[in-house]
């Protein structure tokens, strides 16, 4: 018997990021194998392959200038980032302590292997050549790549592959990095929006995922911490060296960054933005790099609390 796509998975119907991550409550039962493959590859990516509508195409304001630097940069770097999740999460599945959770991590390992390949063939879309495609991943993400990346993936492979521990996995990609990470993604859907339809509506399917990803694994976590309340004082001094970690990347530098070549862009192509309004009573056109950094920032501060009240871990804050 087929389910009709459930609400948090429907294209037309799913919630925000911000607020579907914030208040609703998933479980690994619910978000078994069965449900996803009903709820993302018949719901959510339904004839969206690409992540996106086949049908929207990439206007020529995209292919050169400060809005392809921008955007080139950010999908570069988000694709890496998802592919390194990827790697990290199989540990992820090699060590859960049952089928839920093993069924859960599987599915949200190919959520972002997939996330990875559509920001990866979208710079295809922006016109890099198919034969340069790997190389200019790399070379869009620089200095990142190395500054960024790679001390997070160096951490994740510490937890889950050196010291096999499950629950420091699942804390460190629900609050660590997909918690910090979301809102960015947030900020570009709608910032992309009238600019590259087809990048929003990448960012708009990851966002959708990623509501599962962030409700389920705070729901494993304060699960795990349930019956293992003895592990309560690991996990809070874990969370604040990720964060403290997080804290010395130069992350803002790398968002504050594009967010100027963005702000170029903008400049250039006044007439394509318009009166459009990045949130309510805010139209794009008026904001700056800086106040759509402060902006996801803001997210990215609400969302890591809710997430560690939810969990019983709101000491770590302190
Ligand atoms: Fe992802
Ligand atoms: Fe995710």
């Amino acid at each position: 018997m087929t389910m009709p796509v459930p609400r948090e998975a429907d294209w037309d119907l799913a919630p925000g990021l911000l607020e579907g991550a914030m208040d609703l409550e998933l479980t690994a039962e619910q978000c078994d194998l069965r449900y996803w493959l009903q709820a993302a590859v018949q719901g959510t990516l339904r004839g969206r392959p690409d992540g996106h509508d086949p049908r929207l195409t990439v206007g020529p304001h995209m292919l050169r200038g400060p809005f392809f630097d921008a955007i080139a940069q950010e999908y570069a770097f988000r694709s890496l980032a998802e592919e390194k999740a990827t790697r990290v999460l199989s540990f992820l599945v090699a060590n859960a302590p049952d089928v839920a959770s093993m069924e859960f991590y599987a599915t949200q390992l190919l959520d972002e292997c997939r996330h990875s390949m559509v920001f990866r063939n979208h710079l295809l879309a922006l016109g890099v050549p198919a034969q340069r495609l790997t190389q200019a991943v790399q070379d869009f993400a620089d200095p990142y790549r190395t500054s960024v990346l790679e001390p997070l993936e160096q951490r994740c492979l510490e937890v889950m592959r050196d010291e096999r521990d499950f629950i420091g996995g699942v804390v460190m990609m629900t609050v660590i990095l997909e918690g910090a990470l979301a809102p960015a993604a947030e900020l570009s859907e709608r910032k992309w929006r009238p600019l590259d339809p087809a990048a929003a509506e990448i960012d708009k399917g990851a966002g959708i995922d990623e509501i599962r990803h962030l409700t389920v694994g705070a729901w494993i976590g304060r699960e795990y911490l349930r019956e293992h309340p003895g592990e309560r004082d690991r996990v809070v001094k874990m969370i604040r060296d990720g964060m403290r970690l997080w804290d010395e990347l130069p992350t803002h530098q790398m968002v504050y960054d594009r967010e100027v070549r963005f702000q170029e862009g903008l400049e250039l192509h006044r007439d394509i933005v318009g009166d459009y309004e990045i949130w309510p009573g805010r139209r794009l056109i008026d904001t700056t790099p800086k106040e759509r950094q402060d902006t996801a920032d803001r997210w990215s501060d609400e969302m890591k609390t809710k997430r560690l009240v939810y969990m019983g871990l709101e000491e770590a804050l302190r």
